[in-house]
């Protein structure tokens, strides 16, 4: 599934709250053949977490910013509630983002935290979501730079909230922005007896979201539960093979290291439609020389036919030897050609985008 055309897609940018990037003149970017990109062929924007560099990741307001910013598709992080209903939340604890601590607060587990599984969604209706917290105790958040510490503004969106919010505003705008929806965690789930794979489908399927051409990408951590979906679910829609660091600790026993080398590339092939590496692993900082420090990954997954789509591009957190996120940009687009990037800042991707997309 490739970027289709957006004829709509200036008004979204003339609509954006934070055109704060100046671009000049269109470069001569090109695709990987040397084609000229154009607007069929660019490179997918995809809001993390929605324009969560301007507003508390997964709320509704940062996922309608996103919206008006132009993104292809708009992120959702998926957990379950206690009664299983798929809500729209990073982390499978609660704790990092909402008041859980002070609404709840005889709620931790022994282990000190707040996990949303514990919760029915009429329970969570009644948290506010703020910015993301710094790990640790008091109120300074993980991007001192980013929306203030404070109250938060909104709740926690199940996901039929979300796509009902995608799909009002596709048709009050014109518009067919996706959605890109990682099962977070599937194994917790399992273990807590709950199916968060199929749980997910039934909300697509009840908002009559089932074939590949709603422009849905569904995305995880864990392979397992990625063949799940195609093989026993029988999903047809896109699926992305995200591919950590063995040294998170990502739920599940994956190996990152053997999914990146050939052969596991090519078991991805099998059920996945492209894959969803961690940035580092495309680019590692620069020689002595000051050359980027380019891996095969790219060329090796275009290689085995599967797109990639890297994570997370972030003006305020830069890899090693980056200065501006421009930079960043036509390192990974115009020289390495990944077909789309997660990123917190979609305005800044799509302006850069339209000044080096060909008419
Ligand atoms: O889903 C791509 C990227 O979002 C994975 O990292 O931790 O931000 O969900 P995370
Ligand atoms: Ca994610």
């Amino acid at each position: 599934m490739r970027c289709p055309s957006y004829v709509t897609r200036v008004l979204g940018v003339l609509l954006s709250l934070a055109c704060t990037a100046a671009f000049g003149a269109a470069a001569d970017a090109r695709r990987e053949d040397g084609k000229p990109m154009t607007a069929e062929t660019r490179p997918i924007v995809i809001a993390h977490r929605g324009a969560s560099g301007y507003l508390p990741e997964h709320t509704l307001p940062a996922k309608a910013l996103a919206h008006g910013m132009g993104a292809d598709f708009l992120e959702q992080d998926i957990v379950l509630t206690k009664d299983a209903v798929p809500i729209v939340l990073h982390d499978i604890l609660l704790d990092s983002t909402t008041n859980v601590a002070t609404v709840f607060p005889d709620r931790a587990r022994a282990d000190g935290h707040f996990y949303a599984i514990d919760f029915t969604l009429t329970e969570i209706r009644e948290l506010r979501a703020h910015e993301r917290r710094a790990p640790g105790e008091g109120d300074s958040t993980a991007f001192p730079a980013r929306f203030p510490a404070g109250p938060g503004l909104s709740g926690v969106p199940t996901l039929a909230e979300e796509i009902q919010l995608i799909e009002g505003l596709n048709r009050s705008r014109g518009m067919r922005t996706g959605l890109y929806i990682e099962l977070k965690a599937p194994q917790f789930h399992k273990a807590e007896g709950m199916d968060i794979a199929r749980a997910v489908l039934d909300v697509l399927k009840d908002a009559g979201l089932a074939e590949a051409s709603d422009r849905i990408y569904l995305q995880c951590f864990d392979p397992p539960t990625l063949q799940y979906l195609k093989d026993t679910l029988q999903t047809s829609l896109p699926l992305i093979q995200l591919i950590g660091d063995n040294s998170w600790g990502e739920d599940g026993d994956t190996n990152y290291d053997y999914l990146r080398t050939d052969e596991g590339l090519a078991e991805i092939a099998r059920y996945a439609d492209g894959i969803g590496p961690w940035i580092l692993q495309i680019y590692s900082g620069r020689d002595e020389s000051g050359e980027a420090m380019v891996t095969d990954l790219v060329a090796r997954a275009h290689r085995a036919g599967l797109l990639v789509h890297p994570f997370t591009f972030r003006r305020d957190a830069l890899p090693p030897g980056i200065s501006t996120y421009r930079e960043l940009l036509e390192l990974f687009i115009g020289q390495v050609g990944v077909d789309g990037v997660f990123t917190d800042f979609p305005d800044l991707t799509v302006n850069y985008l339209e000044s080096v997309t060909t008419p």
